[in-house]
């Protein structure tokens, strides 16, 4: 029995792999959205993999928030590997709850780690002005020359509407996303079935185009509930990595 569900879980691997265009696919058993010992789970096989892709020296590993990538930290354990790893989070402020900011699972990862992290200190609203010089800061010039040239990023995937909704976004912008069929977010970034960018969210940090010069970049994301949106998301930007369970899994493969 227990043989045969491995078996299950290795085959929708494959399948998921293929059917996202993706390198590697680690499927973790359950459904998050039914327990969350699940996304602890990923949690942990998040870190497992991460540990696989570490320079010997020197690493730079950016982070997204949301209560995926807290799993994450929160299942972080120290590696030699990881002492000088540097943890960075991968944008600024999304309008998150503490425990679930980037800047805050950055600085949890890294004490877990026994590494070292640098935050990126920045209102969730910002003007235009206020983005234009913020950007213009030498320290945060600095820190984001850093995020951009990190060699993993570990990001979540959301719900559209979850997501602008957590963030207490406006009833224009909840309205737009209807409108133009939001299914996923990701960064900041809002996206409709096919990966079409809807709308994005304006700050500082990782911006999706900076992507493609990222060797490692990792996302974690599960629940049946998100099947669509991981699907939507994958389809024009994969990351090489995706780390799910499979009550997305099977979401996503009974959707042809
Ligand atoms: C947010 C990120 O913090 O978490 C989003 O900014 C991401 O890009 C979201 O979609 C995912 O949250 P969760 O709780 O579903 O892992």
């Amino acid at each position: 029995e227990v043989m045969k569900e491995v078996a299950d879980i290795r085959n929708m691997e494959q399948a998921l792999k293929e059917k996202l265009g993706l390198e590697e696919v680690y499927i973790v058993p359950g459904d998050s959205d039914d327990y969350s010992w699940v996304k602890k789970e990923m949690g942990r096989a998040c870190v497992t993999i991460m540990k696989k892709k570490l320079f010997p020296k020197g690493n730079t590993i950016a982070v997204t928030g949301g209560t995926s990538i807290a799993a994450v930290a929160e299942m972080m354990v120290p590696d030699t590997d990881l002492k000088e790893a540097l943890f960075l989070p991968a944008r600024g402020g999304l309008g998150e709850q503490v425990e679930n900011q980037a800047n805050t699972i950055c600085a949890t990862m890294a004490r877990k780690a026994m590494g070292s992290y640098r935050l990126l200190h920045v209102p969730d609203q910002l003007s235009k002005e206020a983005y234009e010089s913020l950007v213009e800061e030498e320290s945060i010039r600095d820190i984001l020359a850093s995020i951009r040239s990190a060699n993993i990023v570990i990001h979540g995937i959301g719900n559209a509407e979850t997501m602008a909704k957590r963030r207490n976004s406006t009833s224009e912008l909840l309205e737009k996303l209807q409108q133009e069929n939001a299914v996923a977010e990701a960064f900041g970034y809002y996206f409709d079935e096919t990966g079409d960018i809807i709308h994005k969210v304006l700050t500082i940090g990782l911006q999706l185009e900076n992507l493609k010069g990222i060797p490692n970049i990792i996302a974690v994301s599960g629940g049946s509930s998100k099947a669509k949106a991981i699907e939507a998301y994958m389809k024009q930007r994969s990351s090489q990595i995706l780390v799910t369970d499979e009550g997305a899994a099977k979401g996503i493969l009974l959707n042809s």
